[in-house]
């Protein structure tokens, strides 16, 4: 746990949000113990803003790791409380990664909160629903 917080952190620096000046972090754990790092990334054109949750997972995916392959995504910000994933990011966690995949909030005390995917978008809609 230690190391993937650690990685979290140290990759913050990489966030480009200049707009919102908001940097997120956020580090995939794969089954094989692989890594895979994303941060928020804006635009001038605001709406275009990508998170840092999105932008892990989609890395993640353009590598060829799919659902069964993530255990965990820890989202560090640089503050004292705890910052929640959005609701577009609750939506495509809830597709791309397990239902019982781990996400972990990393205040700057290095404080954790753990929830389970399914605990962040209940009754959400999935492809099931098509
Ligand atoms: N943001 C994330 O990257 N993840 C979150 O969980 C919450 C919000 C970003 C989006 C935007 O770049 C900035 O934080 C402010 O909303």
């Amino acid at each position: 746990m230690k190391k993937i917080i650690k990685l979290a952190q140290d990759n913050l620096k990489n966030s480009y949000s200049p707009y919102s000046n908001f940097p997120v972090s956020a580090v995939l754990e794969l089954n094989d113990g692989r890594m895979i790092p994303g941060v928020n990334i804006e635009n001038a054109a605001f709406g275009l803003a990508n998170c840092a949750e999105r932008s892990a997972l989609f890395t993640a995916y353009s590598q060829g790791v799919r659902k069964q392959d993530i255990r965990r995504i820890v989202i560090y910000t640089d503050h004292d409380y705890f910052v929640s994933p959005c609701g577009s990011c609750r939506q495509v966690m809830s597709e791309l990664m397990p239902q019982e995949a781990e996400i972990i909030l990393v205040n700057n005390k290095l404080e954790t909160k753990t929830y389970h995917n399914h605990d962040l978008l209940p009754f959400g809609f999935s492809k099931e629903d098509l």
